[in-house]
């Protein structure tokens, strides 16, 4: 199993996979698989939220201090000349300063730059002689004298002979660096031309703190300033910045050279800036509000572009008028980029995406990718409202971008696509794994106080984006629709090309709903955690009496202390008379409340939280719960209310609050489950048990559980895609299918087999569909020759998304020598940078063994991993994949201490959230083996 408890490989920048179904292709990047805990102190607070964390386990704070706002950047004029054959560029750097307090030092951001020369002219100090001495030219130009360096605080500090006095100036930096491969600040990117010729592109990625690796600035997000950026390229490469080109011109002392000037940008954040220099080829549209969209693919591939061109062109009017305010650039790029560690990046006007992310070919790409690509193209271009307008004036309120359109991307998908059914998806995909997450004692508040570029990497998180996406959505359903986007209107309106704290949105929204949204959502995002709410009911007369009450939800089971954190939870109520509609709504605010519900016959049903929309877990009294199975049964509870009943309850047997026994029983009830979204959470929770119990000896006998459960949905699905199908059938084909073959269902592997060799020969070739799941079956039950084959596949593939897609299978295969090839394939050439980590993390998700042999990989090979990403958020996604499906007490400590000896600064947290699931798995197995193994026994002996 790619990893137990885990949800979604990718990490962002992966497509999101749910690591123990390669065949399922989720969100990136951001997993959050789920993990285990030892209890530490618990936040306690009331509604007079402090920050508190685990302060025994947080990581020691570095001493972080931000830029001095004595002199600060009015407008960047910056040209940068890279070599894209030594992989070095020359910058020149005049920015338009202002000195506000006089002073002889200007401190900067600067990493892994070497300033050549710094000079600061004050206003009107350069000139020819009108106001000085008549007939001489004259400079008043200051010449800095010293650059020091404070490479641990990535800053330099320029110091001059005399004071700079209070107005403005501009300041004059040459300076050469690096185009560097760590997918960083500027870099190379390597591709093949279509002749094969290898060759390198020269790109950016500045967000969150790189921006400092390509020119010397403030690199901070409230200090904003204008940009007038010139590139000198080789004439025949296409170079892109964020705005539209103004001027070309060849350049005086090279004709092979260009000089390529851009339009000055709107006042913006350095992490927003971005150019490229390469070899692209595009398609471009005009949205109906007049910008002008490309795609910019590869060359020969720019059919490729053209679903993310049509997605693109719909988008940007769906925001104007979602926000009602206007794109404000006259062009929007996006463009596909080979070498790119996250999934895609917002730079305002020209957005990067990896290739997976934006291209779409009709015949080879499956429909999971244009699901994906249709989600990202909504999520970046959400940012140009919401993160590249309004920034967030520290990385603290991160998850403002974040968890704004990670929900938004849904609303935009849901808009473009109907039939996909998004939103259900969005339960089964942010939600849940945010709950999952935010059970552990080593999670934290969605805002919280970073400092240090570590720190700040560390929380591109799934609290920032999928809690913070998720209390979003509860949010928008507890102020309606209109008013919140009254309320997103004024924000907007109000903070445009400035920058904005999570208190400035709650005030805006708190002015349009009339409601008192700053108590509430403090709640939710300054305490890290979330309630489990319990129900019990009584009759009386017509009356349904409803008893609610709140505690911390912990992984380990509810909290227990004195100090219980409190929520304002905003509660829905609806009945078996109408599934779909909210009967009552109440806003908990205490730690137990009584609700009386009027004219409910006894014999309906009462639910809590319809359309699982509340961030919480629910215990409900035997008796509610058994009154809501039926509904399961017979389809009567919506699709997504199934699915959160069932996520609820695997994930109390998790903490030990019901036996694991009750679940599976209550897995069996969805026999007869329709619904993709449904039945994919329901077999991402059986993969998490199956690679619980691949820890004993009756691994077996919950794939024979597996296989039985999926055979009726598999027969009545087949192989062949039928008349009047749409997107959901292809997803769910695939989900089936794959879950079949790899738990051993033995048509399921004989007809993957079959299908797998005519595709292999050429006879048939398998439809984009249906190659994930049969190559995850032939694999897993494969050999050295299976390996081979799909290796050569590999290198024939011309698509990265097919490369992709045999990559993250990979680690299926079952021999322990071929996993061994396996692992050595992942830092091979053959693997883009940025995919090693989810090869590595098929290894460990797909069995016992494999397991095993990834840690031992990543320990082995520690120092080129982490020198290969240096210490990005890459590596935390490497360690959590690697580790997080152990299930014994002492591989947690083995895990701690070896990262005692082996810093990753970024990955801290999540190195003690994995700790904290491995004794999770290890005490959950100690409690429920005996009794899953006795009902897996049981269940199929013949009657007595
Ligand atoms: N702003 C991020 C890109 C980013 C991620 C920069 C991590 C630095 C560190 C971008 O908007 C983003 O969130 N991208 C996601 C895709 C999205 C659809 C969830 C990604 O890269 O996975
Ligand atoms: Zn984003």
């Amino acid at each position: 199993m790619l990893l137990v408890l885990g949800r979604r490989v990718s990490l962002s920048f992966v497509k999101r996979v749910i690591p123990q179904d390669p065949v399922l292709l989720s969100k990136p990047i951001l997993q959050n698989f789920r993990t285990i805990k030892f209890r530490v102190i618990h936040s306690s607070t009331v509604f007079a939220i402090a920050t508190r964390q685990n302060t025994d386990t947080m990581p020691e704070r570095r001493p972080f201090v931000r830029l001095p706002t004595d002199v600060y950047p009015v407008n960047y004029g910056l040209c940068l000349k890279p070599d894209l054959i030594d992989f070095t560029f020359e910058g020149k750097l005049e920015a338009i300063v202002e000195v506000n307090l006089a002073t002889n030092q200007i401190v900067m951001n600067c990493a892994d730059i070497d300033i050549i020369t710094a000079s600061f002219v004050p206003e009107g100090g350069e000139g020819e002689g009108e106001i000085l001495l008549a007939f001489f030219s004259y400079s008043l130009e200051i010449n800095a004298t010293g650059f020091n360096y404070q490479n641990e605080d990535e800053k330099v500090t320029l110091s001059f002979p005399s004071a700079l006095q209070k107005g403005s100036g501009t300041l004059k930096i040459d300076f050469v660096g690096e185009l560097n491969d760590k997918m960083k600040g500027f870099y190379r990117s390597k591709y093949a031309t279509p002749a094969g010729e290898i060759r390198y592109a020269a790109v950016t990625q500045f967000e969150a703190t790189d921006a400092r690796r390509a020119f010397p600035c403030w690199d901070e997000p409230a200090i904003k300033a204008t940009f007038d950026i010139s590139l000198i390229v080789p004439k025949d490469r296409v170079a892109l910045s964020n705005m539209n080109v103004i001027d070309r011109k060849p350049h005086p002392e090279d004709d092979s050279l260009l000089e390529v000037k851009f339009a000055t940008t709107p006042i913006m954040s350095t992490y927003l800036v971005a150019f490229v220099i390469g070899e692209y080829d595009f398609v471009e549209g005009q949205s109906s509000d007049g910008v002008t969209v490309r795609v910019y693919t590869p060359t020969g591939k720019a059919e490729q572009g053209k679903f993310a061109l049509e997605v693109a062109v719909k988008t940007l009017p769906f925001y104007n008028d979602y926000f009602n305010v206007p794109y404000p650039l006259p062009k929007i790029d996006l463009i596909a980029i080979a070498d790119f560690a996250a999934g895609a990046m917002e730079n305002w006007g020209l957005v990067t995406y990896r290739e997976t992310a934006l291209l779409i070919d009709p015949k080879n790409s499956c429909s999971s990718s244009r699901q994906w690509v249709a989600l990202v193209v909504g999520h970046e271009l959400a940012h140009q409202w919401f993160g590249n307008l309004v920034t967030m004036e520290w990385w603290t309120h991160l998850w403002l971008n974040e968890g704004f359109a990670s929900w938004i991307e849904y609303l935009c998908v849901d808009h473009c696509f109907p039939d996909y059914d998004i939103w259900t998806q969005f339960v089964s995909a942010d939600y849940t794994r945010a709950l999952d997450l935010d059970a552990l004692d080593n999670s934290h508040p969605i805002e919280v106080n970073v400092g240090h570029p570590s720190e700040v990497d560390e929380i591109f998180d799934a609290i920032s984006y999928s809690k913070g996406a998720s209390v979003i959505r509860m949010l928008h359903n507890y102020i309606g629709d209109e008013d919140f986007r009254k309320g997103m209107h004024s924000y907007l309106l109000k903070f445009q090309h400035k920058n904005a704290a999570t208190e400035d949105l709650w005030d805006c929204l708190e002015q349009a709903s009339g409601k008192p949204i700053a108590l509430v959502m403090s709640s939710w995002t300054k305490q890290m955690g979330f309630p489990i709410i319990v129900v019990d009911q009584e009759q009386q007369g017509d009356d349904r009496i409803l008893k609610i009450s709140q505690k911390k939800f912990c992984a380990s089971g509810p909290h227990n202390g004195e100090d219980c954190p409190k929520w304002m939870v905003p509660i829905s109520i609806c009945t078996g008379e109408d599934p779909g509609c909210t009967k009552l709504k109440v806003l908990l605010d205490s730690p137990e409340t009584t609700i009386t519900i009027n004219n409910v016959s006894p014999d309906q049903w009462v639910k809590i939280n319809p359309g699982t929309v509340g961030f919480y877990r629910i215990q409900y009294s035997s008796a509610m719960l058994e009154s809501l199975l039926p509904g399961i049964r017979d389809l009567t509870l919506l699709p997504v209310d199934r699915l959160g009943l069932q996520n609820d309850l695997f994930s109390l047997s998790r903490a030990g609050m019901i036996s694991t026994v009750e679940v599976l029983k209550l897995m069996e009830a969805f026999v007869n489950e329709p619904n993709y979204t449904v039945w994919s959470d329901l077999s991402c929770n059986l993969g998490v048990l199956s690679s619980l119990l691949s820890h004993t000896d009756f691994h077996e006998e919950i794939q024979e559980f597996i296989r039985d459960l999926f055979t009726p949905i598999g027969l009545k699905l087949g192989w062949e895609c039928k008349q009047g199908e749409g997107h959901l059938d292809a997803l769910l084909r695939g989900l089936v299918l794959g879950k079949l073959g790899k738990a051993g269902h033995k048509p399921t592997l004989e007809e993957a087999r079959r299908r797998f060799k005519d595709h292999v020969e050429g006879k048939q070739i398998l439809s984009a569909d249906l190659r994930s799941p049969v190559y995850l079956t032939v694999l897993k039950h494969g050999d050295s020759a299976t390996l081979d084959t799909m290796l050569k596949l590999h290198k024939q593939a011309d698509m990265q998304e097919e490369k992709n897609r045999i990559e993250r299978v990979l680690g299926a295969i079952s021999a322990p020598d071929l996993i061994q090839k396996v692992l050595t394939f992942a830092l091979s050439e053959d693997v883009r940078p940025q995919d090693t980590v989810s090869v590595i993390g098929g290894v460990a998700g797909s069995s016992k063994h494999g397991r095993k042999a990834a840690w031992k990989f990543v320990k082995d090979n520690w120092e080129e991993l982490h020198n290969r990403y240096q210490g990005g958020f890459l590596i935390s996604r490497l360690i959590k994949l690697s580790v997080d499906g152990f299930a014994i007490d002492k591989m947690a400590a083995e895990v701690k201490s070896f990262f005692e000896s082996h810093h990753a600064p970024a990955a801290e947290r999540t190195v003690q959230q994995c700790c904290e699931n491995i004794l999770l798995n290890a005490a959950w197995l100690k409690r429920d083996a005996d009794d899953i193994h006795q009902y897996l026994l049981k269940r199929k002996a013949p009657p007595v």
